[in-house]
């Protein structure tokens, strides 16, 4: 087995964590410290959540008509109850610092006159506070930007983490599966930021490495995770025939310039549902589409956004995708349905990345902040990604020099429950949807209850047991809240309940996934 030292590992390579991995490089002038990136995928390989971005970034502009206070109230109102507000206050406050920093890392956003950026709308913004770039390209831009800037940094390709090492309560390094087979980089501070969980389910905007593994490394590591129940579905995924895997997103700010939703019949999906009816919150608008598919029959409804001036201009990511399945969205409606999309839960940190265990961090989708509650509001998540990766990183960095970096032992390959992907993915998407109830989530529980235990040693089998971990959490937290609030629909309890306006915290306990009341989010 292969043994190396670093000071910081960050895990991935999308906007948290190239944003932590710079502010951790950065912060080490007075002692130089070596930061260590792991990517599970090849070199040339681009495809992160963050790359797949279309709609934009929400920030407060100075000197505008829009204020800190309104963003963070929209974020609130959107959040179900769930968001902390000083999370959300920090992180809202930080936006256009942390973005100002992207720009000097080179990211350029679209400008409406020169000089002055171009704003957009999405789904529960009572302002035009999103910046954008290429049109419908933003996430391209930001990683192609945060790629430059760190093209001298020390990025392992093809290096999955299979576990984080701890010894004495605290952490002790990774151990990792490389093309050299199974090592151990032994670190004092680890900075998670492995993205999301989509392919927990058979259609996903997401790309192929959201399979939960920063969860199912934290709750290996004993460490909490929290509002997992809260899986956003995409109002608007496309629906192109294909069967599954990553389809491609339709941005919501299509609706922010004027498209709206209709059934097969040419009827208002959203007229008389919400107040702000096309643009209402994504969690609103996606189960609307859902009970409209159900009333109706159909597979999918309709964005209609022949009314859009410009379209191909503005939107070409989309242009593009619609053009490949046949479909030109200048002339015919684009047909879409929900598609899991985003996890407004995941490992419990504070505003700085901080987990429960010293020396483990956590930035971006795989970290539940406070930030986003029981539903994420639109675009927020890449600003998340910059504020909170950039401040995980010099924590991360100030950990690591304040504790030297200390030595853990060389592991065994674990062995982990698996069950097969594709079984999972099914009973995921039939029983843990858009809208649940307790006879599915029970179903679930017992599909999920027949992985195996494997030896993992391997980017496929560590994901495979990422996954089963994490939709036995994700199943284990759905069932503990019996009321709809959120991006948790339940079918057999439709209110939502004022008494259950808390966080579920789970924990791994004994190899099983437990609800443990005695950590509180705030
Ligand atoms: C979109 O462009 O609609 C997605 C933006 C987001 O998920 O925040």
């Amino acid at each position: 087995m292969w043994q190396q030292r670093a000071d910081v590992v960050v895990i991935g390579t999308g906007v948290a964590g190239l944003v932590a991995a710079l502010a951790a490089h950065r912060s080490a002038q007075q002692r130089p410290l070596r930061v260590v990136v792991l990517s599970k995928a090849a070199r040339g390989d681009i495809s992160t959540a963050t790359f797949y971005a279309q709609g934009g970034i929400a920030v407060v502009l100075p000197d505008t008509a829009d204020s800190v206070d309104a963003h963070v109230a929209d974020t609130l109102a959107a959040g179900g109850g769930l968001c902390d507000p000083a999370a959300v206050a920090s992180i809202v406050a930080d936006g256009h610092g942390a973005v100002a920093d992207l720009v000097r890392s080179g990211a350029r956003f679209d400008e409406a006159t020169p000089g002055q950026w171009a704003l957009t709308r999405e789904g529960g913004h009572t302002r035009r506070r999103i910046i954008h770039a290429g049109g419908d390209a933003t996430g391209a831009e930001v990683q192609r930007a945060l790629n430059d800037a760190t093209i001298t940094l020390d990025i392992r390709h093809e290096h999955a983490a299979l576990q984080i090492l701890t010894d004495g309560g605290e952490v002790r390094g990774v151990h990792v599966v490389s093309p050299d087979g199974p090592g151990v980089i032994h670190a004092p501070a680890v900075v998670l930021a492995t993205g999301g969980l989509g392919h927990l389910y058979a259609a996903t905007t997401n790309p192929s490495g959201s399979t939960g593994d920063g969860i199912a490394l934290a709750l290996r590591a004993g460490v909490a995770v929290s509002d997992l129940e809260f899986i956003q579905f995409h109002p608007t995924m496309l629906f192109d025939g294909s069967a599954g895997g990553r389809r491609p997103l339709i941005t919501e700010a299509i609706r922010g310039e004027g498209a709206i939703l209709v059934d097969a019949h040419g009827d208002s999906v959203m007229q008389g549902v919400h107040p702000m009816a096309d643009l209402a919150p994504r969690d609103v608008v996606a189960a609307a589409i859902d009970a409209r598919m159900r009333a109706t029959g159909a597979p999918c409804v309709y964005l209609d956004a022949r009314g859009v001036a410009d379209f191909a201009r503005r939107f070409p990511t989309v242009t593009a995708s619609c053009h490949a399945a046949g479909i030109d969205p200048t002339r015919q409606p684009i047909p879409v349905l929900p598609g899991a999309h985003y996890s407004c839960g995941g490992v419990l940190t504070d505003v700085s990345g901080q987990t429960s265990l010293p020396g483990l961090y956590a930035a971006g989708e795989v970290a539940r902040t406070g930030m986003h509650g029981a539903n994420r509001l639109a675009s927020n998540s890449l600003l998340e990604g910059l504020v909170v990766g950039a401040r995980a990183g010099a924590a991360a960095a100030a950990h690591a020099a304040s504790t030297g970096s200390g030595r853990g032992g060389t592991p065994a390959l674990p062995r982990q429950e698996i069950l097969d992907r594709a079984d999972l993915q099914i009973a995921m998407s039939r029983d843990a949807s858009v809208v649940r109830d307790a006879d599915g989530l029970r179903r679930l529980s017992d599909t999920l209850a027949e992985a195996g235990s494997r030896p993992v040693g391997t980017r496929a089998g560590f994901e495979d047991a990422a996954l089963t971990l994490t939709a036995q959490a994700v199943a284990v937290a759905a069932a503990d809240r019996t009321e709809s609030r959120g991006c948790h629909h339940r079918s057999d309890w439709p209110e939502t309940d004022g008494a259950q306006a808390r966080s579920t915290v789970v924990r791994l306990v004994d190899g099983h996934v437990k609800v443990d009341n005695s950590v509180v989010a705030a």
